[in-house]
């Protein structure tokens, strides 16, 4: 790439600015400065009459240059593209291919007309990162396709298809054949018409408009990507209604450098890097290690197994789908039809596209069917005999390159692997619960065998299927459920020590969980964790801390299925509402070890249960069990329902609270209550003591 991301062609009297920024031609302050530069010079050429912004490689400007949010803000008045696109004489025309988003759809709604293939996409995605469209998006969009829609696309961010844009008045022309040829026929076309300015576009302020803005405040302060950036761009379209273009102009400015600096932003930005660093692995960095996966397999029909069925069919992937009996089979395939029915009826499906996919789930009980295989996932009962004695059916029939996978949650990759002769094609792939909504798939490395390409099969196979793909390492719960283990264990801790269950909840849905994890427990049924621990030895604290669940389940109070568990669910409801019976058992378990209650502040709940996840986060990334603490974050975003506007665990930890802060608090909590989950990780103590911070620790270049 030249220095000068771009190019001009002359073709007659129409000039064509071309940007060539790649990957996403993302509009940084260089292709700014380009498209400046050229679009006054033209606008001075006698000789040109009309011009077209074309964008070369795969996309149109899919938006602003995200990493030059993080340097500080500087005025640039020779760089203002959207101001000389306005004060521009000549008919100008954007050509939009790929994803036109962000500032590439501002810079097309700044030029006169619009002309899009038909696979074009275009969206202001910025709330997605606290952002709002700072580049006159506020402005213009509600001018070109009316407030309500405006206000639709601008609040969920998402993007539309070249049709319907052109059917809002968004675009002017959707092409077929070449869209250059196109585009520059358009401009010749519109030589001799002038200009179509949308800044000329006048709102009329209406009670219709009035009562569209107080909707969309109600629904900006739900926003489960952050408050702030949905409330300023709600104000914006006010000024849009309310004020001409500039002065609208300048009200967009202010708080678009507002939301640049909130902390909300600031995480937001950092999920969207970190999400796209979890692909790069040490030693993944040549291309093509990934195997082709034209058919895969599923063995076990259960709730994980059907989900799993359902993403590769989703994706288009023939699965066949393996139970130990025709009976269990035929349950497991009713339960995904049901599933697809839901869907369809409410209008996501078409009854078309539900029969393809019950299609693709090909059903079976004999191992001899899954020889065709090229990705095979295990999703039987979480025990490791019955898991080895299914590898070393699996190792008999699978076809040589198969890779073997388990949706273990906890078991050694490495025992797995062990009961094959091939443990190098042997992997993890931990699926969260519903499989087919939850984005997280932990790809569980073993310790030395899993090879390069089994892995990069499967972080190929999880993209694939929609999924964000991250590796682990092989421990005991692996990322998410090791550092889980440290939450909700602090959770029954309070519980015992004088917090009440919907304390508890109610604390961490205030910092933005979805559910609390007394919530959590319910829903998942609380005999899964009282079955697990009967096949293990329990420490002393954690025989005080599973008292009351063991008495619930005892009880058969067993969460939202039995009707109650640590809440009470009135017949028929999933309304959770405390229960007394729940507040005795906790006073006599308390009475049993001795414990006197205390109050127990929402601070408190809080500190302790998101401290102990980082603490063992710390621990994760020690053992190199994470490659890096962002890729902590992006599990505990899409595993378990973490706000993204928090960023994730670790960079809360770091950027809000300071990791001396945090090591402090560790302390503060192992003096008071002498659990081990605040030993504070060495590595903690080092990068507080160091004031460095997670990233000081990467392994891999970003
Ligand atoms: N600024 C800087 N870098 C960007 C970028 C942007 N606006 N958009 C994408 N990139 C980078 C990604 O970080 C990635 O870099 P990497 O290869 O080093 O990891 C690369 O471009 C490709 O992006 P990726 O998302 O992996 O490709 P994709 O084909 O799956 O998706 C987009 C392409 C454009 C749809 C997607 O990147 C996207 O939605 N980008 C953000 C658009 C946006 O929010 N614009 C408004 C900004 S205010």
């Amino acid at each position: 790439m030249s220095a000068v991301p771009g190019t001009v062609e002359i073709r007659d009297t129409v000039a064509i600015v071309w940007v060539d920024n790649p990957p996403v031609n993302a509009i940084s302050s260089l292709v700014r400065e380009h498209l400046v530069r050229s679009i006054c010079e033209l606008e001075s050429n006698p000789s040109i009459h009309a011009m077209v912004i074309a964008c070369k490689g795969k996309t149109f400007m899919a938006g602003a240059d995200i990493t030059e949010f993080s340097k500080p803000y500087v005025v640039n008045r020779d760089a203002d593209m959207i101001g000389t696109l306005h004060g521009c004489t000549k008919p100008v025309v954007a050509a939009l291919h790929g994803t036109a988003f962000g500032g590439g759809f501002e810079v097309a709604m700044a030029c006169d007309y619009r002309v899009a293939t038909a696979s074009a996409r275009v969206g202001l995605p910025e709330v997605k990162l606290g952002l709002l469209p700072g580049g006159g998006g506020t402005q213009s969009l509600p001018r070109l396709i009316g407030v309500k829609d405006a206000l639709r696309l601008m609040l969920s961010g998402d993007a539309i298809g070249a049709q319907e844009a052109c059917k809002l008045g968004a675009i002017d022309r959707v092409v077929d054949g070449d869209l250059l040829d196109a585009a520059v026929e358009f401009a010749r076309s519109k030589m001799n018409v002038g200009r179509r300015r949308v800044v000329d576009i006048r709102i009329e302020p209406s009670a219709t408009h009035a009562s569209l803005l107080q909707d969309a405040r109600a629904t900006a302060q739900k926003s489960k990507t952050g408050r702030h950036a949905p409330t300023q761009i709600v104000d914006c379209v006010q000024a849009a209604i309310e004020l001409p273009f500039a002065e609208g102009r300048k009200v967009e400015r202010e708080r678009f450098l507002a939301c640049r600096q909130h902390p909300e932003s600031k995480a937001l930005r950092h999920v969207f890097f970190a999400e796209r660093r979890t692909r790069k692995i040490p030693d993944l960095t040549e291309d093509g290690l990934a195997r082709s996966v034209k058919v895969a397999a599923v063995i076990g029909a259960g709730t994980m197994g059907g989900g799993i069925a359902m993403c590769l069919a989703d994706a288009s992937i023939p699965v066949h789908l393996l139970e130990t009996s025709q009976e269990t089979l035929y349950r497991g395939l009713a339960v995904i039809r049901k599933n697809y029915e839901a869907t369809a009826a409410k209008g996501r499906l078409s009854r078309a596209q539900v029969e393809a996919r019950m299609n693709l789930i090909l059903p079976t009980v004999s191992y001899d069917d899954l020889a065709d295989a090229d990705f095979i996932i295990e999703a039987a009962f979480e025990t490791l005999e019955i898991k080895k004695d299914i590898f070393q059916k699996l190792d008999k029939v699978a076809k040589s390159g198969a890779v073997l996978a388990s949706n273990t949650s906890r078991l050694s990759i490495d025992s797995i692997g062990e009961a094959t002769a091939r443990p190098q094609d042997v992997v993890g792939t931990h699926f969260f619960s519903p499989a087919n909504v939850m984005r997280l798939c932990e790809v569980v490395r073993g310790s030395t065998a899993t090879s390069p390409s089994t892995l990069a099969t499967s972080l190929e196979l999880a993209r694939r299927i929609g999924k964000v793909g991250v590796v682990s390492g092989n421990c005991y719960g692996f990322i998410g459920n090791r550092m889980l283990s440290g939450y909700t264990g602090q959770a029954l801790s309070m519980v015992v020590e004088g917090a009440l269950p919907e304390q508890v909840d109610g604390a961490l849905r205030r910092f933005g969980m979805p559910m609390g994890p007394f919530q959590m427990s319910d829903l998942a049924g609380l005999d899964v964790g009282y079955r697990s621990r009967k096949g293990r030895t329990l420490t002393s604290r954690e025989q005080r801390d599973y008292r009351l669940a063991d008495k619930l389940v005892e009880m058969g109070r067993c969460g939202q299925k039995t009707g109650g568990g640590y809440y009470d669910y009135a017949e028929g409801t999933r309304t959770p509402s405390p229960s007394a019976i729940v507040s005795e058992l906790i006073d006599d378990v308390a009475r049993e070890h001795k414990v006197t209650r205390r109050v127990v502040s929402d601070e408190e709940i809080v500190e302790r249960c998101i401290f102990a996840l980082v603490n063992i986060g710390c621990e994760v990334l020690r053992e190199e069990m994470a490659y890096r603490a962002s890729d902590i974050d992006i599990v505990y975003l899409n595993g378990y329902g973490f706000p993204s506007y928090r960023g994730g665990p670790m960079f809360w930890a770091e950027q809000v609270i300071g990791l001396p802060t945090v090591l402090e608090r560790v302390r503060n909590y192992h003096a008071l209550t002498a659990d081990p989950v605040f030993d504070a990780s060495p590595l903690l103590i080092r990068l507080a003591s160091e004031t460095k911070g997670f990233d000081s620790l990467e392994v891999v270049s970003s």
